[in-house]
């Protein structure tokens, strides 16, 4: 099984816009989608799920479906509070959020709070958030590292980096989704998706059921996770697994 999924959860405007309605509505729609994501996870038992909720760049769009999406992120926080503690969600926020609205980051940080013991699976939302800013997060902290003297730049390597990172504390994703039909990274955990096997489905992130993440579950299973090495090397290292 997957240790760790992230998703792209694209798709909520057209969704809505094809039938009609507002994007508000699409996003509502996608609202209800990540409870039922969440639930599937839980029941599959994958440890962490991390969404791209909000990123930097969603801030340049028309004020009222921003101001919307954060009015119904911190609603959504606040009623789902007990379900998540009920099926041992932890909930947990990477990102720029010193941006949000005061109202939401006072609502993130209690669902924090509330949620942070007797967990197996975490949930991160990802909210003003972008992988260059995070790279730029990260560098500025260890050069001020390195000009304070508490780190020495020859022993900067990829673990110091993945530990100065907002997800320090999260394994690297095995599976990164992008519903919606597009396929690009969007500025997506850029450092940590650097072995993650990539799924670009047309399914608009409304639409997304558990049948689909286990449908992709089953394909990533029957891909073969090179990590640089071949085919050979990788099957003799099963075979040697299954051995001990
Ligand atoms: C992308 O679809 C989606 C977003 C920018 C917002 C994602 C938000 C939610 C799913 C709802 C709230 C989330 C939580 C965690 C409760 P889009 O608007 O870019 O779709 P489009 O490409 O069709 O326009």
């Amino acid at each position: 099984m997957p240790q760790h999924i992230a998703i792209i959860m694209d798709g909520n405007g057209r969704w809505a816009q094809q039938r009609g309605m507002d994007r508000i509505m699409g996003h509502k729609a996608g609202a209800e989608t990540v409870r039922r994501m969440v639930e599937e996870c839980v029941r599959l038992g994958i440890p962490y799920l991390t969404l791209y909720a909000f990123s930097t760049e969603n801030w340049n769009r028309p004020q009222y479906e921003v101001e919307a999406l954060m009015r119904l992120l911190s609603s959504s926080i606040r009623q789902e509070v007990p379900k998540l503690k009920e099926n041992h969600v932890r909930l947990n926020a990477i990102g720029h959020l010193e941006d949000l609205p005061q109202v939401c980051r006072e609502e993130l940080e209690e669902a924090c709070r509330l949620t942070a013991h007797d967990f197996s699976l975490t949930l991160t939302l990802s909210l003003s958030y972008s992988g260059r800013s995070e790279l730029k997060y990260c560098m500025r902290q260890l050069a001020q590292q390195a000009a304070d003297g508490t780190i020495n730049s020859q022993d900067i390597d990829e673990q110091t980096i993945s530990k100065n990172l907002y997800t320090a504390d999260l394994p690297d994703p095995d599976i990164l989704i992008r519903t919606g039909g597009e396929q690009r990274i969007s500025n997506f955990l850029l450092w940590q998706i650097a072995y993650a096997e990539l799924f670009f489905t047309p399914v608009m992130w409304p639409d997304f059921n558990g049948q689909h993440l286990r449908e992709i579950i089953q394909q990533y299973q029957n891909r073969e996770r090179r990590f640089g090495k071949t085919s050979a090397q990788v099957q003799q290292e099963s075979l040697s697994q299954a051995q001990k």
